[in-house]
């Protein structure tokens, strides 16, 4: 019997700029996403039905039925008569927390799944959740249009620390909350970075546009902020999609986990998670093995 894991990598939004809104309510973006080696895990097993079940420390809340992003992607790819899998997703990411959760389930799932059932990727992806595409590339990207337009960038690896303080924040209502939603975008053309230091220094030049309307709807937020910046080595800290998880930035991998320890000491009931942000193409691989 063929198994295969999958891994669905954080994604964060080092900016993102909100600068208009369609017709039909939608918000236009300008936003730079990289991708972490923290996420969650998926094992799918060769079945004649299709199943899904939920563990994991942070499975709390997560439907294992079919309003699971898992199964809305399962459904979106041809399955072959006879065939099914039986989904196993280990939850590692706080859910509905502005890295991603649900969207890299789905695109991990989505890989695996076309893996298992030998069938291409579906084209149209977007209408699973607009940060889906994003994640079947989980490579550092520039992504405008709702979400839909990807360019890749280069991007230095960039030591980060992620905390979510364990509250859910609706996306809806945050992106309801803007002042503007007219804001700029960013320039046309990027800088070239030479490392994390220069890139960290134009990021700090940006913004995250839904931090403001996430913040007064979750003051708690505000606090994660500020105490990411008082962490030694600390050059930048931000709030990642509608939040509520924050990221800072250090020079080193080193700092970022020192950081990590001291923050664990000060908030022991805040989520955290340190490592690399960057391309995760390799670790989202699906791999198959035999039972
Ligand atoms: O596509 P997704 O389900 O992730 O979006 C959740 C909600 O976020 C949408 O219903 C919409 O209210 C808001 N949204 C938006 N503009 C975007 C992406 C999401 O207004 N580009």
């Amino acid at each position: 019997m063929r198994i295969i894991d999958a891994f669905a990598p954080a994604k964060i939004n080092l900016t993102l700029h909100v600068i208009g809104q369609r017709a039909d309510g939608y918000h236009l973006l300008d936003s730079l996403v990289a991708f972490g080696p923290m996420g969650d895990r998926l094992v799918l097993r060769e079945s004649g039905t299709l199943s899904l079940s939920v563990t994991g420390p942070e499975a709390a809340g997560v439907p294992a039925d079919p309003s699971n992003l898992v199964l809305k992607a399962a459904a979106l790819l041809l399955r072959p008569a006879g065939q099914g899998a039986e989904i196993h997703l280990d939850k590692y990411l706080p859910p509905a927390s502005g890295i991603g959760g649900g969207s890299s389930d789905a695109a991990a799932a989505l890989r695996a799944l076309a893996a298992l059932w030998d069938q291409p990727l579906p084209a149209e992806t977007a209408q699973l959740g607009a940060d889906v595409p994003m994640c079947l590339t989980p490579r550092p990207q520039r992504v405008r249009g709702i979400g839909e337009a990807l360019d890749l960038v280069s991007l230095p690896p960039l030591p980060a620390l992620l905390v979510n303080p364990r509250v859910e924040v609706p996306t809806p209502a945050i992106f309801k909350g803007l002042d503007s939603k007219d804001n700029p975008p960013m320039p046309d053309v990027l800088p070239t970075f030479t490392g994390a230091p220069d890139c960290i220094d134009w990021l700090a030049t940006q913004r995250n546009d839904l931090q403001a309307p996430a913040i007064a709807s979750a003051p708690v937020i505000g606090e994660v902020l500020d105490a990411l910046m008082t962490l030694p080595g600390c050059r930048l800290a931000r709030m990642s999609g509608s939040g509520a998880t924050c990221f800072a930035l250090f020079e080193t991998l080193d700092a970022a986990q020192a950081a990590e320890a001291t923050l664990a000491q000060r908030h022991p009931g805040w989520w955290r998670a340190s490592g690399m942000l960057g391309d995760q193409t390799q670790k989202a691989q699906p791999h198959s093995r035999a039972s």
